[in-house]
């Protein structure tokens, strides 16, 4: 049985004093939850603060990208022995506002993956299609082109060692989640492709959370499906109450 995991991607959103509110609140609300593991992805400036606050807990802290360089002259850049300093476990890699917005391909994402990994990190490696690709009938082909480009290109023991968000980008921010069925259907697909690339083995042991408008309310009926090993939620992660309220879905 696959443990499963609820993350929380919080983007561009929350201040130090924010960040405490927020772990306050959340923190006796998931203190008996012990039914899946439960992360928490703050911004860099308040991965500190986040860890502090999550020491002795059930709740384990993520960076929302990282460099691909363990150090150098790379301004604005954050690498992975930095996060782990700070207090990560693990690190989210190629979400799709990375691709689409700064322009992150499959080999950074690869790269990334790789430093993460020898830091320590856990990464959740993201891949989903586009609104366009669907329509067009391309999901699978884009989720295999992606797939084979990041966590394709490990090796098996380092691919046994990484999580994987299946994200339709048209269901991120938009209220739309894909159908459980939709996502049960896509995450098979990438459960072959982990089952051809590397091994059974790797493809029944591999964990796929699957992201984009996931709320208290379909939390339930995605998790429903056995194909699902758990959720990455970004708007609702943000409120303790309804982020609670997800991880505490049964
Ligand atoms: P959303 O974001 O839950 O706000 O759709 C999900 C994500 O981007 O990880």
């Amino acid at each position: 049985m696959r443990r499963r995991v609820i993350a929380g991607n919080w983007k561009m959103y929350k201040t130090l004093a924010e960040t405490r509110a927020f772990f306050s609140a959340f923190t006796p609300l998931v203190a008996n939850s012990r039914h899946c593991d439960i992360i928490i992805a703050p911004p860099f400036t308040a991965i500190s603060t986040a860890a502090e606050a999550a020491k002795g807990t059930n709740i384990a802290i993520s960076g929302q990208n990282v460099s691909w360089s363990k150090e150098g002259a790379f301004t604005g850049e954050v690498s992975a022995p930095m996060l782990t300093e700070a207090g990560c476990r693990y690190v989210i890699i190629g979400h799709s506002e990375r691709r689409q917005l700064f322009r992150e391909t499959d080999d950074n994402v690869a790269k990334k993956t790789l430093v993460a990994l020898d830091s320590g990190l856990t990464p959740i490696v993201c891949l989903g299609e586009m609104q366009e690709d669907r329509d067009a009938g391309l999901a699978e082909e884009v989720l295999l082109r992606q797939f084979t480009g990041g966590p394709g290109a490990l090796t098996p023991d380092e691919f046994s060692r990484i999580l994987i968000a299946y994200e339709p980008v048209w269901a991120i921010g938009t209220g739309r989640t894909a159908t459980p069925e939709i996502a049960a259907t896509a995450h098979r697909f990438l459960r072959r492709c982990a089952g051809e690339q590397f091994s059974v083995h790797h493809a029944s042991a591999l964990r796929i959370l699957y992201g984009g408008s996931v709320k208290p309310d379909n939390i339930q009926g995605l998790m429903a499906q056995e194909e699902l090993d758990g959720a990455l939620v970004g708007g609702a992660s943000l409120d303790p109450k309804s982020f609670a309220a997800i991880v505490n879905f049964k």
